[in-house]
């Protein structure tokens, strides 16, 4: 197949789906309705199989009824029976474990079975929704039994890794390196939830399918850029991972370094995996490496207080339940990234991201460069604000442009106004998990919404001099703010040092 004519839109071809940590959350919550949505669609093949690797054995039939409750509990979608059973038709699960190698032998077996029964011509998407310490010893059995290779012309072997990617630049070379000596990189669908979001795939299409924008596009006319990712939730009953992990680790080198790598890559040359990814990769490597000084003085680090989200009593981040009462671990992260090229010189790109704000949302917004005022000198100016392109991301998907108008009237005043555009007033889609696409495209072989080598270790590249940074401070210049709050004051100093402030999150 030539790599740029991938044809999306019917079945795609036969497989066996097979995913490991198949007694996870990941799998009920998301993987299961995110295949029903498939196989509703006409998206799933005729020839397919799904095969559970769980650790401990399982009687009968409890991993069928595993993913069929599942379904049950997190359908996005009034879940036809028919549908339903003919899915569920096809599960098997089987027991293999890490630790001993023979147990691979075991799936080998198992895999060669079903797939014959199934006839799913040995294509393979391996599934691997396991805690990260599994990605590199399964994927390295996979190759020691036989089951992951490819052969020139033979069927395709695929294996999509879940986050988190590394902890850090150094561990996520390490992680590359280990899979990479076991799979080649066509095999390797790295995952970012982020990237199957339908407004974050639109960032793209608004930015190359109009003529409009890409033309002030660049520092000439673009004053700066803010991406923010609000969350209401807390670290609930993640404790012990998210005080390993905090908010730097846990959204910017992925999430929020994806959403600034679509609004600052240059235009590809085609829309194609190799294309979208190289430039991704590019504007991301021209973020400019801070020194420590420079690191600490250009981000925010802080940690939620005791408070009230949604009407709800919260406690402090400390008092959570598996959290260090010590902790200098950040709950919000705010950062202020320069990126070093000749389209983006000058324009800072400020981040932020945290739990237990006032609300849930996630935008970027693109504010323009002022209009020269001297026309106005005589004239009430009150009411001018900046014009700025929002992509409202989620939860209320839209666009809209802020520019400034005449209030109606004898006098000469001016109100800022908004032409706005909302996703559920052109299109109805049916609710979905965001997996759909991801695994859809994985199937057939687009690996253009999965992030390659290269990407991964951009992101944290442009995080690594705060992560070095901030381990040498320790508790030095941590902040807190209040639960349910727009997160820390010195966040808006940070901003407020440029002459700048931060659009409200409430
Ligand atoms: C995950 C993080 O990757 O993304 C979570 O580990 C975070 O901490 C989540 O809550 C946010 O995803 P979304 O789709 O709800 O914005």
């Amino acid at each position: 197949m030539n790599a740029y004519q991938i044809n999306k839109g019917g079945a795609a071809g036969p497989c066996c789906f097979v995913v490991f940590g198949a007694n996870g959350d990941l799998t009920k919550r998301l993987l299961v309705p995110a295949l029903y949505n498939l196989a509703a669609t006409g998206l799933l093949p005729e020839n397919f199989c799904i095969v559970g690797v769980v650790r401990r054995p399982m009687e009968g039939d409890t991993f069928r009824q595993m993913l069929v409750d599942g379904l049950k509990q997190f359908a996005t979608r009034p879940v036809d029976q028919a549908v339903a059973d003919k899915l569920f038709g096809c599960v098997t699960s089987v027991v293999a474990q890490v630790d001993d190698p023979d147990s691979f032998k075991d799936l080998a077996k198992h895999l060669e079975k079903v797939e014959a029964g199934r006839n799913t011509g040995g294509n393979r998407l391996f599934y691997l929704a396991t805690p990260p310490n599994g990605f590199a010893p399964i994927t390295r059995l996979l190759r020691e039994v036989g089951l992951s290779q490819e052969e020139e012309g033979g069927p395709w072997r695929r294996v999509i890794v879940e986050k988190p990617f590394g902890t850090d630049l150094a561990s996520a070379q390490a992680l590359n390196r280990q899979l990479l000596s076991v799979l080649t990189e066509d095999q390797i669908y790295r995952m970012d939830h982020y990237l199957g979001k339908e407004t974050v795939q639109n960032i793209m299409i608004l930015r190359f399918a109009n003529g409009l924008f890409e033309p002030i596009w660049n520092r000439d006319h673009i004053d700066h850029v803010q991406i923010s990712v609000a969350e209401t939730v807390t670290v609930e009953r993640r404790g012990a991972f998210y005080d390993q992990t905090g908010a730097l680790r846990d959204m910017v080198p992925n999430h929020l370094c994806q959403l600034l790598s679509l609004i600052a890559m240059e235009p590809p040359a085609r829309y194609a995996a190799h294309s979208v990814r190289s430039e991704k990769a590019e504007a991301l490597a021209a973020i400019t490496q801070y020194t420590p000084e420079q690191a600490i003085l250009n981000s925010v680090r802080s940690q939620y207080g005791p408070g009230i989200v949604k009407d709800q009593a919260v406690t402090a981040y400390r008092a959570s339940q598996d959290v260090n009462p010590k902790s200098v671990t950040p709950t919000y992260t705010a950062i202020k990234f320069a990126i070093d090229n000749w389209r983006w010189a000058g324009v800072p790109f400020y981040l932020r991201t945290g739990k237990a704000l006032a609300k849930r949302k996630t935008e970027i917004a693109i504010q323009f460069k002022d209009a020269p005022i001297a026309m106005f000198r005589d004239t009430s100016l009150s009411g001018m604000g900046p014009n700025t392109l929002v992509l409202d991301i989620q939860p209320d998907e839209g666009i809209t442009l802020h520019f400034n108008a005449k209030v109606p009237g004898p006098k000469m005043d001016l109100a800022g106004v908004g032409m706005e555009f909302k996703y559920k007033d052109y299109f109805e889609a049916a609710a979905s998990t965001g997996y759909e696409t991801l695994i859809y495209d994985c199937m057939i072989g687009d690996a253009m919404l999965f992030q390659r080598a290269d990407g991964v270790e951009a992101g944290w590249s442009a995080v690594q001099p705060f992560l070095d940074a901030w381990g040498i401070a320790g508790e030095r210049g941590l902040s807190t703010y209040a639960a349910g709050s727009e997160g820390p004051a010195a966040s808006d100093i940070m901003l407020a040092r440029d002459g700048r402030s931060w659009r409200p999150i409430g």
